[in-house]
């Protein structure tokens, strides 16, 4: 067994140990990233997470995203192929897998998935919106589901607004709401994500959200409005992007969310480390150069094809070949590489991990949120 495998094993029995392991592990990846910056060649993939868009399908039509539309229309993965990927998945010990889309509860299989990936001892947790979550739940924590992360796009009639769908605001909070009567916090881990873009950086938009992560007993992530994903885009007249004139508003909605972090530490998932620099991914965006950790990662399309990240470094398609014959070869490798030399789009996809596991960036912006978190 790994040490990453053991450290896992105990966080997961010892819910106390967590943090300090975690800790320990960024510390690790420290000291890896300035080796692979001296000799990359040292620089190997090693899957931690699949990503697993199992259909392109989706019941909304958010303004910042293509999916159910201009993205792989159409395009679901097959029950036969995903059996292969997680056996694959399994053998070579990969730890965990996101399930998401599209919209996966769309998936006419998604409890069965849920079932066989829990059953071969790969984690698995999923991303929704969460819209008909009400409708399946009882069959997927069945099947072993405890963790689900959600997009969150607002409330009343801006929800609507932004997902393009009339109504859907109402339809859920009855989804929520059924869901958390079924499944209290001890045994359905809720995560909202929220969606940090020009319209959203502002102090009533954060406790919105806040609010509502407390009504469902649920924690808070923050994705930064994305600028080089191939299936989001930046809205009508790129009104989501931040421009220069945003800088004000942005610095101080990170302020009042490292505010929030110390007051209540369990309710934003990221560190004030990442939470500070999130200022910079948003108005700097590609300018940031801080090495990218998608050697972690493995990216798999509902048209079945793989990837090492979300946006590039193709390795095949699982229609012509088993992911056991993309894994850990030459090319695998190269990618992971080329990942953490930057030679690609340069997102800000992992933008936390990948501060935290930056020697230079990790100091830099652990100094910026100690000078600028309030006393508590
Ligand atoms: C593509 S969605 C798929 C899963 C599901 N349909 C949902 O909306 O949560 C996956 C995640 O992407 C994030 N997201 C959505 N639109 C985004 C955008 N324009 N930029 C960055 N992240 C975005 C949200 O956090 C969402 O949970
Ligand atoms: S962000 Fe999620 S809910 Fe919105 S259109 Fe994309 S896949 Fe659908
Ligand atoms: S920084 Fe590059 S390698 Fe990393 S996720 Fe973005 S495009 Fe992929």
């Amino acid at each position: 067994m790994s040490l990453e495998s053991l450290a896992r094993k105990v966080a997961r029995s010892v819910p106390a140990t967590a943090p300090l392991l975690k800790a320990g592990y960024r510390q690790r990846e420290r000291w890896l990233t300035g080796m692979g910056d001296i000799w990359p060649g040292l620089v190997r993939a090693q899957t931690e997470k699949i990503t697993i868009a199992i259909t392109a399908h989706c019941n909304l039509r958010c303004q910042g995203c293509k999916y159910g539309r201009d993205f792989m229309p159409g395009a679901v993965l097959p029950m036969p192929i995903y059996r292969d990927l997680i056996a694959d998945a399994a053998a070579a010990k990969v730890p965990a897998v996101r399930l998401y889309g599209g919209e996966p509860l769309l998936h006419p299989d998604v409890v069965e998935m849920v079932e066989i990936t829990n059953a071969v001892g790969v984690g698995c947790y999923m991303t929704t919106n969460a819209l008909i979550l009400d409708r399946k739940i009882d069959a997927l924590h069945a099947a072993g589901l405890r963790k689900i992360t959600m997009g969150y796009y607002g409330q009343g009639t801006a929800f609507d607004e932004y997902v393009q769908r009339p109504g859907r605001y109402d339809r859920l909070v009855e989804s929520l709401d059924a869901t958390r009567a079924r499944f209290g916090a001890d045994k359905l881990d809720l995560q909202f994500n929220f969606l940090l873009s020009r319209r959203s950086a502002n102090r009533e938009a954060v406790d919105e959200v806040r609010r509502f992560a407390e009504r469902y007993d649920a924690s808070i992530h923050v994705d930064v409005v994305h600028y080089s994903l191939p299936y989001f885009q930046e809205g009508p007249e790129r009104e989501l992007q931040f421009r220069p004139e945003d800088a004000d508003d942005v610095r101080r909605t990170i302020d009042y969310l490292l505010e929030l972090k110390a007051k209540y530490p369990h309710l934003l998932t990221e560190s004030p480390v990442a939470l500070a620099a999130f200022e910079d991914w948003a108005m700097k965006q590609d300018r940031m150069r801080i090495p990218c950790d998608a050697r972690k990662l493995l990216w798999v399309g509902a048209d079945g094809s793989v990837m090492l990240c979300y946006v590039t470094f193709p390795l095949g398609n699982l229609h012509d070949k088993r992911l056991r014959d993309m894994l850990y070869t030459p090319d695998h490798h190269q990618a992971a590489r080329d990942a953490f030399a930057l030679n690609c789009p340069n997102c800000h996809c992992e933008a936390g991990s990948r501060v935290e596991k930056h020697g230079p960036s990790f100091r830099k912006y652990a100094a910026v949120a100690r000078e600028r978190t309030p006393p508590v």
